[in-house]
Parts: structure tokens; C-alpha cells; sequence
């Protein structure tokens, strides 16, 4: 992937596919006198070709508008897509257009495209965000997961990304560009994670995919195999792991920005790479969606891998506990009892309540860097998913001020999150009679249990638990992810990153 900017104007650039995104303010009239459509006047000596097709048809520059015109100037596609009134702008609707655009591109066979916007708009928003938020929402929907299909099958797809705006500073647009670039390439990495099948994404296998980027990006990975496991007494990662064929892994990656500081944030993503509820077996139906039970581990390693590539000035760790969830002669079962790492013991009610059970073991390690923040990532309950769909994560915590920064991290990216309460009264549900706490907490307010279930482990560090069970593992494409892998959370912690760093 190519990923550039250049101070020109789009006239002056050259590519196979143009997107530009357009209020309906340009295409009014230049002045009085002249009649012509502001655009076609920057469309110099090609003016009167985009004069006559936008008088040939309905394009408006509202919102969702799209126009695809063919060999204008030195582009052989034209896409116009609208943004909307100019005083409504946000840089959520410059991604969304952005990748209207794309999609149409790759509908044209397009491979690489110059994206762009005119002065009176991009005036509303800043000029570092304005390349940036392009470049994400060409980029992102760009995305697809076709390494499972023979070449004559994969669709056209765009690899080359250039942001041309003659207005903004070079310094500025290169740095947004190579920002843009960055955090991009590692929501690719959490996707392609996430819509591997589990035959190819399992503990070990993510293990290694986290060893090679620490390599690549100078962190520092310690990966735990199973005797260090049993050594640990992570007995809610053993005790998970007891059905699978393939031993478990605990993943951690350090990521040292900051040597004036000794402060560390945690991150835990939850790793299943495989959940089929175990003996509490789940419905036929859909079970393969679940090779993505691992997208929190996933979220955890895309933001290491953008963290360092940042070079921000924070020290965090990253931790993945990984197992598959498998029935078997030698699973766990309900009615077990385990000790965790911690000491604490669970009694398991059902099995398929499986990644609060690893956490367990994942977020006492945490426990270990005395973290300014630990904050978890898990695709935990299908409970999260009945209360807020797709379009919120659902957030839980004891850290007031880190939630409020993660919901301001949350509108900046669009990765939004949406806090739910875990009020004592809901402990009750998850009393167990012979352990010190229960698996599941019955049938009402199920993220809530869940979430409080994990604050058992957290010790007293501030800590945030963020259910993505809805928000990454999309059942119907989004604006700029299809369906799948969304890699939710790799760009809300990296702006959640940036934030704590400034
Ligand atoms: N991985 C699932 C949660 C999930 C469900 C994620 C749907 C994405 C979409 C989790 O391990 C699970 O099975 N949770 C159970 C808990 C219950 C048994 C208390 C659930 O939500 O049904
Ligand atoms: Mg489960
Ligand atoms: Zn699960």
C-alpha cells in the first residue's frame, strides 16, 4: 500500500482515479455574471466537459450523492461524491465520502486514486485532519479479505492513496499522510487477524504474528508457553484451554516510548481464537463467525504495532492471553471449580462464558507493571451486542477520567463508545455457594456481570473493560468496513495514546 501527500492541486496530479469531496457550495455559480459551476472553473481546460455532466444530472454534493464520470483531463474516472452543507462538516463525513469514493473506484477497476477537497471546505476542519480523515476512510474501505481466493478471483483493489490540496502545508499533509498510513496498516493487521480461520490464526500462530512485529517495530515480547503458564498458576487459561488439541499461549508486548517515565498503561485483549462454547456447546448456526472471539488480542496487537510506529511518548503493555474453546474429554466443565493466577477461585456455571475466565489470569498480570490504567478489550457477551448493535462499544470501569478521555478518543475516531454502570446491587447475580465468584450471573444485564466478574481481577488500578462483542465483528458492512473483522479499537486506543501522551 501507497500512501502519499503532495501540495497540488488535483489538476496538476496525475492517476488513474479521482475522488473529490464536494458540498453543494461548489458547485454554485462563480459569480453572478458567470453562471459556471465553481468546480468546472478548477477543472481549467476540462471545465466545460464537468459543466455539461452536471447539468446532465442529479448531483447535488448532498450527502451519500455519488457521480462517476469517465476520462476527464488525465484521470480515466471521476468520482464526485457528496459531503452535505459545508457548515455541517465533520471529519467522520470526510471518511465516509472518502470511501464512497473507493468503493466506486474499485467498482471502476481503479487501483490507485487521488483524493481531494476544495479550500472552502476543508477550512472547516483542520488541516492535519482533513488529509488524515480522507486517507483513513479511503484506506479502511479499500480493505478486503481475499487471501483465500485464486488471483482470477480477487476484485480490483485500491493499493495507492495520494491526498492532493495545493492549500495545505507540506510538512503538515506529509505528516497526516504518514499518520494516516500507519494506524491504517495496523487496522489491516487487526482485520486480517480476525477473518483468518481459526485453522490458521490459533495461539501459537498469534503468538508468532506478535513476535514479528515486535521485531519489526523494536518492541519487547515475552510470550508465555504452557509450562510457564502452569508455572504462573494462570489456572483460568489452563482451565480454558483443557478441551483444545493446541496449547495456549500469553502474549505481552512492551512498548517503551517514554524512558523519562515510569508510568505504564495496560491493555488486555482477550484471545480466544476459536469459542465454541465448549461443553455448553452453542447453536450450529453462525459458530464460524467465532474464529474472531479473538479480535480483543487482535485490537491489542494492531495498537502495539501503531504505537511504535508513532513513536509515541507513552510506555504500554499489551497483553493477550490465547486459547481455543473446545468440548472434549479433557474440557472444562460446568460445575468445575478453578483457581486463577490471583489466587481467587470461579466456579464455572457455563463454559461458554469462557473469556471473562482467561481474563481473569490476563488482567492480575497486569497487575504486575502497577499500570496508571489497565483497560481490557473483549468480544465478552452477546448481551453487549442486544443493547448497543454494532455502532457503540459498550464501556465499564472504576476510572472515571480515563472513560471520559476514551469517550472523547471515541467521537475524534468514530470508533464510538457508549458507558454502561456496574452498580454493586448487580454483584449478587455472580455469588457463587462453593467459589469465591460465579461465571455467569443469570439472564438479565449479562455485559454488566460479565464486566463485573473482570473488576474482581483489576486489584484496585484504575481500569476500563470495553465489550466489543458488536463492534467487531460486523454482520453487515459498515462505511468503511466490510462485513467481518472491523479492527474496532486499534484506532480508538491510538488516539486514546496520543491524547495521554500531549
Ligand atoms: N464470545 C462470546 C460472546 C459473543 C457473542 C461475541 C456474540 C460476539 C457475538 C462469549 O464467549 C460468550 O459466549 N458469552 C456468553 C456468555 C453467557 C454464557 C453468560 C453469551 O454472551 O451468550
Ligand atoms: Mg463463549
Ligand atoms: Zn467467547
Amino acid at each position: 500500500m501507497k500512501v502519499e501527500f503532495v501540495q497540488k492541486d488535483f489538476t496538476e496530479t496525475a492517476g488513474d482515479g479521482l475522488i473529490l469531496a464536494l458540498t453543494p457550495g461548489d458547485l454554485e455559480p462563480v459569480s453572478k455574471r458567470d453562471n459556471t459551476p465553481r468546480l468546472a472553473v478548477l477543472f481549467g481546460d476540462n471545465g466545460t466537459e464537468i459543466e455539461r455532466a452536471l447539468k446532465g444530472s442529479d448531483f447535488s454534493a448532498e450527502k451519500n450523492q455519488l457521480l462517476t464520470l469517465y476520462s476527464i483531463g488525465k484521470y480515466r474516472v471521476v468520482l464526485l461524491v457528496g459531503l452535505g452543507e459545508r457548515s455541517q462538516l465533520s471529519t467522520e463525513k470526510l471518511r465516509r465520502a472518502a470511501a464512497a469514493g473507493v468503493k466506486a473506484a474499485q467498482a471502476a477497476k481503479s487501483n490507485s486514486v487521488v483524493l481531494s477537497a476544495l479550500d472552502p471546505t476543508i477550512e472547516q476542519v483542520s488541516d492535519y485532519d482533513t488529509v488524515h480523515s480522507l486517507l483513513e476512510g479511503a484506506i479502511l474501505a479499500a480493505y478486503k479479505f481475499d487471501k483465500y481466493l485464486t488471483a482470477d478471483k480477487k476484485k480490483t483493489r485500491v493499493e495507492q492513496f495520494t491526498v492532493a490540496i495545493k492549500s495545505i502545508k507540506s510538512d503538515i499533509g506529509k505528516k497526516a499522510a504518514r499518520d494516516a498510513g500507519s494506524v491504517c496498516d495496523a487496522v489491516y493487521l487487526t482485520r486480517d487477524l480476525c477473518n483468518a480461520p481459526a485453522n490458521e490464526i490459533y495461539p501459537e500462530a498469534l503468538a508468532n504474528v506478535a513476535s514479528k512485529i515486535a521485531k519489526k517495530y523494536h518492541l519487547r515480547a515475552r510470550i508465555l508457553d504452557e509450562p510457564e503458564i502452569r508455572r504462573l498458576k494462570m489456572g483460568g487459561l489452563l482451565a480454558v484451554n483443557s478441551g483444545s488439541a493446541r496449547p495456549p499461549r500469553f502474549i505481552t508486548l512492551e512498548y517503551r516510548g517514554n524512558y523519562r517515565s515510569r508510568d505504564w498503561y495496560a491493555i488486555v485483549g482477550k484471545g480466544i481464537t476459536f469459542d465454541s462454547g465448549g461443553i455448553s456447546l452453542k447453536p450450529a448456526a453462525n459458530m464460524g463467525e467465532m474464529k474472531m472471539d479473538m479480535s480483543g488480542a487482535a485490537a491489542v496487537i494492531g495498537t502495539m504495532q501503531t504505537l511504535a510506529s508513532l513513536k509515541l511518548p507513552v510506555n504500554v503493555v499489551g497483553i493477550a492471553p490465547s486459547t481455543e474453546n473446545l468440548p472434549g474429554g479433557s474440557a472444562y466443565k460446568p460445575g468445575d471449580v478453578v483457581t486463577t493466577m490471583s489466587g481467587i477461585t470461579i466456579e464455572v456455571d457455563n463454559t461458554d462464558a469462557e473469556g471473562r475466565v482467561v481474563l481473569s489470569d490476563g488482567l492480575y498480570y497486569a497487575q504486575r507493571y502497577r499500570p496508571k490504567a489497565i483497560i481490557d478489550l473483549a468480544t465478552l457477551t452477546g448481551a453487549c451486542v442486544v443493547a448497543l448493535g454494532q455502532h457503540a462499544t459498550g464501556m465499564f470501569g472504576t476510572a472515571e477520567d480515563i472513560m471520559a478521555q476514551l469517550k472523547e478518543a471515541g467521537e475524534k475516531t468514530f470508533e464510538r463508545v457508549w458507558q454502561m454502570p456496574i452498580y454493586e446491587e448487580y454483584e449478587k447475580q455472580i455469588k457463587s455457594d462453593i467459589a469465591d465468584v460465579k461465571n455467569v450471573g443469570g439472564r438479565w444485564a449479562g455485559a454488566i456481570t460479565a464486566a463485573l466478574f473482570l473488576k474482581r481481577f483489576v486489584g484496585d488500578y484504575p481500569w476500563v473493560h470495553l465489550d466489543i462483542a458488536g463492534t467487531a465483528m460486523l454482520e453487515e458492512e459498515s462505511d468503511y468496513a466490510p462485513k467481518g473483522g472491523s479492527g474496532v479499537g486499534v484506532r480508538l486506543l491510538t488516539q486514546f495514546f496520543k491524547q495521554a501522551a500531549s
